[in-house]
């Protein structure tokens, strides 16, 4: 399974999905790969938002690898989930994927919370790294059971 984690600018939300993602597939030692990437090059090449390497690093996770991409057209044909943290990264990935793509893209709550299309609130302004990190955390551990 390869899974990639989509934000707005790649450095606060799909970096802790990434992170955690990649984290919980070697805890359980399976043939995964995850990537994170964001609808906006905004932030191309950069480390990921400090706060979030904070919040990582406090839960055991090192992102500081991690740099900003850009998706592209061909990320949806290379990766089999294509997950969005929020509608507006969601209505994005769908209109880049031809119509026989579109079941691959799936927001990250729904796995928390099916059918609801709830959002990872963006902390880019309003900061809450550690409410984030969680809701993150949690529906990674429902999307792998979900898929394993
Ligand atoms: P992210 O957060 O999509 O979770 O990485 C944001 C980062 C940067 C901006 C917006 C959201 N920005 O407008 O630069």
């Amino acid at each position: 399974m390869k899974v990639l984690m989509v934000c707005l600018g790649n450095i606060c939300r799909s970096p802790l999905a990434h992170g955690i993602l990649e984290k919980m597939i070697i805890e359980n030692q399976l043939d995964w790969e995850v990537d994170s990437c964001g609808t906006s090059g905004f932030h191309n090449g950069e480390l990921p938002d400090s706060r979030s390497i904070e919040v990582a690093d406090k839960n055991g996770i090192d992102i500081k690898g991690q740099r900003s991409r850009q998706l592209i057209a061909e990320d949806i044909d290379a990766f089999d989930l294509i997950i969005a943290m929020d509608q507006s990264n969601y209505n994005d990935i769908r209109r880049m994927a031809q119509v026989d793509q579109h079941d691959k893209i799936e927001m990250l709550l729904n796995y928390s919370f099916p059918g609801q299309n709830r959002k990872v609130p963006d902390p880019y302004y309003d900061g809450g790294f550690e409410r984030v990190y969680d809701m993150i955390y949690d529906a990674c551990a429902k999307l792998l059971e979900a898929h394993n």
